[in-house]
C-alpha cells in the first residue's frame, strides 16, 4: 500500500473522491516528493484521448532556473488575474477572497507546479481540450489519493508568450492548463454542486427527467 504523506490523510474511495474532491489552494511548506510526482503523473498518464493518441504533456516546474523564472512570471499573472477578477465580479471579503489572495500571494513557494500541455496534432479549432482535460483531472484525483491537493488554473495564458521563451515550448503546444499542487491546508468536499436534474435532460433540450431526483449518494 502507498505511504502517504499527510498522517490525518484518508484513504478514500473512488465515489468518494469523486464527490469530495475540491479546489485547494493552501498547502503546508513541504515539498512533494518526486517519487510521488511521478506516480501521480503515471495516473494522469493513464487517461484516455482521442484515438489514444496521448498527446498531453506535463511540464513541471519544481526548482530548477527556468522553473524559478516561469514561476516568478506566473506569479506577476497570477495576481494580476485575481486582482481583476476580484474587482470585475465584486468579491466582498470572506475567507475565499482571503485563500485566492494568499493562494495567489505565495504561489512562487507552492511545491509543485504544472504546466499541462497538448501536443498539438490537428487544427487548434479541432475540439483539443477533450484529449488533455480528462489527463488533468485524473493528476488531480491521484494527487488526492496520495494525500495531496491541487487547483487547476488559467491564469498562465496572459504570460504564454514569455513562458514559451523561458520554457523553450514549441509554437504547435499548446498550454492547456497549470496546475498546483502541495499537501492541503485544511480538507477536501463536500463540495457545492448542482442537482443532477438541473444539469441533465432527457429526450429534449430543457426536460428534466424525474429519474434524476435522487438525494446525495455519498
Ligand atoms: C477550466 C477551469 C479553469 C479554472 N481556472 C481557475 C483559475 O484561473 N484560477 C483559480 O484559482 N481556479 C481556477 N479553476 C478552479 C475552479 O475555480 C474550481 O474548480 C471551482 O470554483 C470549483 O471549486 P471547488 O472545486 O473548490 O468546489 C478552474 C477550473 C477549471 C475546470
Amino acid at each position: 500500500m502507498t505511504e502517504v504523506p499527510d498522517p490525518t490523510h484518508e484513504t478514500v474511495g473512488l465515489l468518494e473522491a469523486l464527490g469530495t474532491t475540491r479546489a485547494i489552494r493552501r498547502y503546508r511548506n513541504e515539498p512533494i516528493p518526486t517519487d510521488d510526482l511521478a506516480k501521480i503523473l503515471w495516473f494522469a498518464g493513464r487517461a484516455p484521448s482521442g484515438s489514444n493518441r496521448q498527446a498531453f504533456r506535463f511540464l513541471t516546474l519544481l526548482d530548477g532556473p527556468n522553473a524559478t523564472r516561469a514561476r516568478q512570471v506566473l506569479g506577476e499573472s497570477f495576481r494580476h488575474g485575481w486582482a481583476v477578477k476580484r474587482e470585475q465580479d465584486n468579491y466582498r471579503p470572506s475567507r475565499f477572497a482571503d485563500s485566492m489572495q494568499e493562494y495567489v500571494d505565495k504561489f512562487e513557494s507552492h511545491p509543485v507546479v504544472i504546466l499541462v500541455c497538448l501536443d498539438r496534432y490537428r487544427d487548434p479549432n479541432w475540439h483539443e481540450g477533450a484529449s488533455v482535460y480528462p489527463a488533468c483531472q485524473n493528476l488531480l484525483l491521484a494527487a488526492r489519493g496520495l494525500g495531496y491537493g491541487g487547483a487547476l488554473t488559467m491564469w498562465h495564458l496572459e504570460v504564454e508568450t514569455e513562458l514559451r521563451e523561458i520554457l523553450s515550448i514549441p509554437a504547435h503546444v499548446a498550454l492547456s492548463a497549470c496546475i498546483t499542487l502541495g499537501i492541503p491546508v485544511g480538507r477536501h468536499g463536500p463540495l457545492r454542486r448542482k442537482p443532477v436534474n438541473q444539469v441533465t435532460f432527457d429526450d429534449a433540450w430543457g426536460q428534466a427527467p424525474q429519474w434524476a431526483e435522487i438525494p446525495d449518494p455519498i
